[in-house]
């Protein structure tokens, strides 16, 4: 698009701005949103005190490639398959630590929507973590799990992590994308 085809459109969008209804659920949608992705998202960045992995297990890296199936196979395990209970119960189906039994866990369960606190943890932390539990806290350990799906639902937790700048500015662009839709409409 050309830069006075922009400007154009960012001018009308502007004119409009107060005279139209449907410009304002427009701009009230972003600021929800917005507001949403910046403030209640969950913890982040979010303390954590977890214990290390040992040094051979740390280091390891996941060896199974984010495939759609596997990354599809660790969102099941996510979400339904995982036994004793579903990881989206404590950790939200959002990946955001707010699962309806995340109420009252201290410490919290992880926050995997934040990429600030999970990003720097290595795959092979999570694995230890995943299937021996954290000792003292919430989170179970998961004997039953193969290896396999160990690496698939972690597959599955890297992709839930987005940062808020990513998250508000996917926002940003579909409320400037909708009030272009709508100026075309007009
Ligand atoms: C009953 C609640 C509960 C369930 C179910 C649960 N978790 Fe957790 N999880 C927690 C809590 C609480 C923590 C925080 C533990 C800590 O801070 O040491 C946690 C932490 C983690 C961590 C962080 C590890 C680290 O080193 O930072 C990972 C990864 C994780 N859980 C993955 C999972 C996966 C995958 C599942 C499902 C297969 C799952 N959890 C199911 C409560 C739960």
């Amino acid at each position: 698009m050309r830069w006075s085809m922009m400007m154009n459109i960012f001018e009308q969008s502007g004119r409009g701005l107060c005279s139209h209804w449907r410009a304002i659920v427009v701009v009230s949608l972003f600021v929800i949103f917005f507001s949403y992705s910046i403030l209640w998202a969950g913890d982040c960045p979010q303390p954590r005190n977890t214990k290390k992995a040992p040094p051979d297990i740390y280091e390891m890296v996941n060896p199974l490639e984010p495939t759609v199936e596997n990354v599809l196979e660790g969102k099941a395990i996510y979400e339904e398959k995982a036994k004793p209970l579903a990881c989206r119960f404590c950790h939200g189906t959002k990946g955001d630590g707010r699962g309806p039994m995340a109420f009252g866990l201290n410490p919290s369960p992880r926050n995997f929507t934040c990429a600030r606190t999970i990003n720097d943890v290595p795959d092979g932390q999570l694995f230890w973590i995943i299937r021996n539990g954290s000792s003292g806290t919430g989170m179970p350990a998961f004997l039953k799990l193969e290896d396999e799906e160990i690496w698939q639902v972690i597959l599955y937790l890297r992709k839930l992590a987005r940062s808020r700048i990513a998250m508000a500015s996917r926002w940003l662009s579909f409320c400037i994308l909708e009030r272009c839709r709508q100026l075309k409409m007009d």
